[in-house]
């Protein structure tokens, strides 16, 4: 996990995947790189638009019943990226959240292999964390891809999918061995 601030950075090794430990000579993780490559595309790709794309998402969240407004930007592998909002319904059970709409929104176009996904919402004292579901959604496609929770001063702590949902259970488990349970269906 990295915890990092964009004016007083302020970096944390040691996630328990053990990929993020502390660089003495630099006194940065070794995932700082990555992160802040990864942040940067997610930055400022669109620069010229003015605004960090997950946060442009906030603004289209349809949330007329919690008015918490949620946005998520997907890194792909080739450097493309999805945006994400939650859309809430009447019946309420069926809204959506930012993060499974902007992961539908990149599989619905071929994409499938992702390198990080920002959330942003609008608290100001807590970083914006994954549901349950949106962890699980996003294991579908991989345990050792990273998800960036944010908050609206640009502060963000960096985790893996494996962090937010350790032990979790995933497509290889359907393939494994099971005992003969033949018409028992
Ligand atoms: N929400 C998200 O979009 N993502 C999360 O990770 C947490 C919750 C949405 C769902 C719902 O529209 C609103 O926030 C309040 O739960």
């Amino acid at each position: 996990m990295t915890v990092s601030h964009t004016s007083n950075t302020e970096h944390r090794g040691g996630g328990k995947s053990g990929k993020r430990g502390l660089d003495v000579r630099s006194g940065k993780t070794n995932s700082q790189s990555s992160l802040l490559s990864h942040r940067e595309t997610l930055h400022t790709q669109h620069s010229n638009m003015g605004d960090q794309k997950m946060r442009q998402a906030t603004k289209f969240a349809y949330c007329p019943y919690s008015k918490f407004r949620v946005g998520a930007a997907l890194l792909t592998h080739d450097g493309t990226i999805f945006t994400g909002c939650n859309v809430e319904n009447a019946c309420f059970n069926l809204g959506i959240c930012a993060e499974r709409t902007a992961i539908s929104k990149a599989v619905s176009e071929g994409y499938r292999d992702f390198k990080a996904i920002a959330i942003a919402s609008d608290l100001c004292e807590h970083f914006i964390s994954p549901c349950g579901g949106c962890r699980q959604f996003m294991r579908e496609f991989g345990a050792n891809w990273d998800v960036y929770l944010t908050k609206p001063d640009g502060s963000f702590v960096e985790m893996t999918v494996e962090e937010l949902l350790p032990a979790s259970f995933g497509p290889d488990d359907l393939r494994m061995k099971k005992v003969n349970i033949r018409n028992e269906f």
